[in-house]
């Protein structure tokens, strides 16, 4: 027997061990952009810069950007399931053999596990080296032919329908966000591993060689954790598809390390948990859409009346609630008149109701947010975000595009993506303690 045989023997043997040891889930740490943690943290950026940014950044995942970019015709791309973009959180994530451990942006808002891959013409900055395939024993190209590649959202892009043969008939992929974002590169196969957690062997990912991010320069890519077939999710095998995050005050991420966990680890539980259906939606496979009813503000309900085939999306990346706008309207009133007129009422950009000596405020209504089968008590701090220490702002925003239950909302509830079940559950808890 040769040597090199004798070695791939033991390599799978240990491969199969440690796969074993995650089928029951595992927790990975899951770290806000802005905490002092990440890549990304400016030291010398303020508060409201942050608060800011974020809103931002939640414009720019629910709209679509009607312009053409230099790269692509997004008239063309926008009739295809486009994935926005605006991720706020961060996860480690190794890959390959020997593994190349990066941070990746975590996102339920799409599917593609990839990172920048050398060569790269086109790569935008990032501070850690590139992965590089030719170094990995287990990066394997996928065909144009494979299911895999297949599965591959059809874009045209500049008279290119995109994915394609290549010369070598490689799978060559054109994976898009709603804000001008894009990589283009080879989809593989390749191993996946959490620390020592867990171990996911031949593992669709795409290697980018072509890449344009808006917002996260410094990310090595992106880890999907959407429902489509080539998300880190779907892909899970024994494990199962069921992951969970329970995020704390943005104040309390500084101190307070945020857990992903996947499978059994991901159950929640307790009599307070609440659960609503995922709705499939044919038209964006990627999606975790719910129903939204209505919402309750004091003794008010605002019913919202397109019901029925999914109205709203949960996203852990987007920061703002960005809701239909004539709905946001009458909640807003309500919200308003609840707080009383006597607070100074201020319009900051990004923001269209906030108060100053927010501290003061009394009288916050009782809020509750009506899914199908689960209704949400949100607190200020879900309500309401403070942009400095005296200035709060509404936490939800109107908008003509799609419809999202940002963030903000999720602060302080146990959250469970179930995929099989096909269901969404909260469950209120505090988040530092978990
Ligand atoms: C950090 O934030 C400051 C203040 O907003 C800004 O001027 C600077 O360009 C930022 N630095 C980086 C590296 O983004
Ligand atoms: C949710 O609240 C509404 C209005 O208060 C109530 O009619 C409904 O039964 C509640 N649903 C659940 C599942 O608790």
């Amino acid at each position: 027997m040769h040597a090199h045989s004798l070695a791939l023997i033991i390599l799978l043997l240990s491969t199969f061990s440690v796969n074993s040891n995650a089928t029951k889930g595992f927790s990975i740490d899951l770290v806000h952009r802005d905490s002092p943690l990440s890549p990304f943290y400016n030291s010398s950026m303020t508060h409201s810069e942050r608060v800011q940014n974020a809103a931002l950044r939640s414009i720019s995942r629910a709209n679509r950007f009607g312009q053409s970019s230099s790269m692509a015709d997004t008239s063309e791309l926008v009739e295809t399931d486009i994935i926005p973009n605006d991720a706020n959180y961060l996860m480690k994530i190794s890959v390959g053999t020997p593994p190349v451990e990066r941070w990746a942006v975590a996102d339920t808002g799409s599917d593609l596990i990839w990172f920048q891959c050398s060569p790269c013409p086109r790569c935008y900055p990032q501070n850690a080296q590139l992965f590089d395939p030719t170094r990995s024993s287990t990066y394997t190209s996928l065909s144009c032919r494979s299911n895999q590649c297949k599965s591959l959202p059809q874009v045209p892009v500049q008279g290119q329908s995109y994915p394609y043969c290549s010369t070598s008939n490689e799978c060559t992929y054109f994976y898009s966000y709603d804000d001008r974002s894009y990589t283009i590169g080879e989809l593989g196969t390749e191993s996946l591993s959490f620390g020592q957690a867990a171990l996911f062997p031949k593992r669709v990912f795409g290697c980018g060689h072509n890449n344009n991010l808006a917002f996260y320069q410094n990310t090595a890519g992106f880890v999907g954790l959407g429902q489509g077939p080539l998300s880190l999710v779907s892909q899970m095998g024994n494990v199962g598809r069921k992951f969970s995050y329970c995020l704390p005050p943005i104040s309390q991420q500084q101190t307070t390390s945020t857990k992903l966990r996947f499978g059994e680890e991901a159950t929640i539980s307790g009599n307070e948990v609440v659960s609503t259906p995922l709705i499939p939606r044919p038209d964006s496979p990627t999606y975790y859409y719910l129903n939204l009813e209505g919402i309750t503000v004091g003794q008010q309900t605002v019913p919202l009346t397109s019901q029925g085939n999914g109205n709203i999306f949960i996203d852990s990346g987007t920061t703002l609630t960005m809701l239909p706008t004539s709905f946001y309207e009458q909640v807003e009133a309500l919200v308003r008149q609840a707080i009383g007129a006597d607070q100074l009422i201020v319009q900051k950009s990004y923001s269209k109701l906030c108060y100053t000596n927010a501290k003061s405020i009394q009288n916050v209504p009782a809020f509750v947010v009506h899914f199908t089968g689960a209704n949400l008590s949100l607190n200020l701090q879900n309500i309401f975000r403070f942009i400095s220490d005296d200035v709060m702002c509404l936490a939800m925003l109107p908008t003509d595009g799609k419809f999202i239950y940002g963030n903000v909302a999720h602060i302080d509830f146990e959250v469970e993506y179930d995929l099989d079940q096909k269901k969404v559950s909260f469950a209120p808890v505090d988040c530092t303690k978990q």
